[in-house]
């Protein structure tokens, strides 16, 4: 039986209960994160916390358990369902209110927690996949990683519609991000992204890639670029706690590309992989 986590209770899923007054429900008023188990491990597990805390204090509440007391409730949580490889959603509302745009600030934050067991993506991050371009709707808060996500979700709808694997978003001329992905793009050697500001998600494994390029001498800059700059680039890549570093092939939709998976992106997957093996293995 599946187990979930709802404020300090581990329960069986099907007797799991969110109250009616939830402002999660009303409003989309809360935050979250997906933390990536390998091995029965969490990975990067305290940038993951740190960018939760950060979430909920733009939002202008704070979650209802230390960093340590959430990091035991998740490793019960993983034990209990015996996850070895996948993934934890940990989620907290601003609490329950009858239905009022104004928020009180007495509230108790509702904090939930489930699991879910899923391998690596293999065949994506080895032959590529296809990106769908379309405009970036959403708000200017895309730093905050909130529940309300509606923006990115008729992203993904947009994509898979037209047989694509992933959005791909653009303000204007500039590429921001996926819808639930960040983007890289390799030009002449140079690895570029979207710099972390209001626009973006402040990926934890955009900054771990970061990292590695650092780390492997690749040079790197954070420098938004335009569609037609990733029209031309030599390679694309998007990246993501559950999609790691997966290579893109194709973009269709509002601009057109094809890319071969190139060698920037194969070391940085061969480092990545390095990485979680001295991590959790
Ligand atoms: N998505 N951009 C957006 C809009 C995202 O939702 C995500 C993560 C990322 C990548 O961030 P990170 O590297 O920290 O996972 C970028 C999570 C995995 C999700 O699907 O909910």
């Amino acid at each position: 039986m599946e187990h979930v986590w709802i404020n300090n209770k581990m329960i069986p899923k099907n007797e799991a209960v969110i109250p009616f007054n939830d402002r999660g429900y009303y409003f989309g008023d809360g935050v979250y994160e997906v933390i990536r188990i390998y091995n029965g491990r969490f990975f990067l597990m305290n940038k993951h916390m740190k960018r939760l805390q950060r979430s909920a204090a733009e939002l202008d509440f704070s979650l209802p358990f230390t960093q340590d007391e959430i990091e035991k409730h998740a490793a019960a949580l993983i034990s209990k369902n015996n996850v070895k490889d996948g993934y934890i959603y940990i989620q907290a509302t601003r609490g329950e209110q009858e239905r009022n745009h104004l928020y009180e600030r007495s509230l108790a934050p509702v904090v939930t927690g489930f699991t879910k067991e899923a391998p690596v993506p293999l065949e994506k991050q080895k032959k590529g996949i296809t990106l769908y371009a379309v405009e970036d709707i959403r708000w200017l808060r895309c730093d905050i990683k909130t529940i309300n996500l509606l923006g990115n979700v008729m992203a993904k709808r947009k994509a898979e519609d037209n047989q694509a694997h992933e959005a791909i978003q653009h303000r204007g001329n500039i590429i921001t991000e996926g819808s639930s992905t960040n983007v890289f793009i390799v030009q002449q050697g140079i690895l570029y992204t979207h710099p972390a500001t209001n626009l973006i998600l402040h990926g934890i494994t955009r900054e771990l890639i970061l990292s590695l390029a650092e780390e492997h001498a690749i040079p790197w800059k954070e420098e938004a670029f335009t569609m037609h700059e990733a029209a031309l680039a030599d390679e694309m890549f998007v990246s993501s706690t559950t999609m790691e570093i997966t290579p893109v092939t194709k973009v269709e939709g509002t601009f057109s590309a094809d890319y071969s998976i190139g060698t920037v992106t194969r070391k940085l997957q061969q480092a990545f992989q390095e990485n979680i093996r001295h991590e959790c293995f």
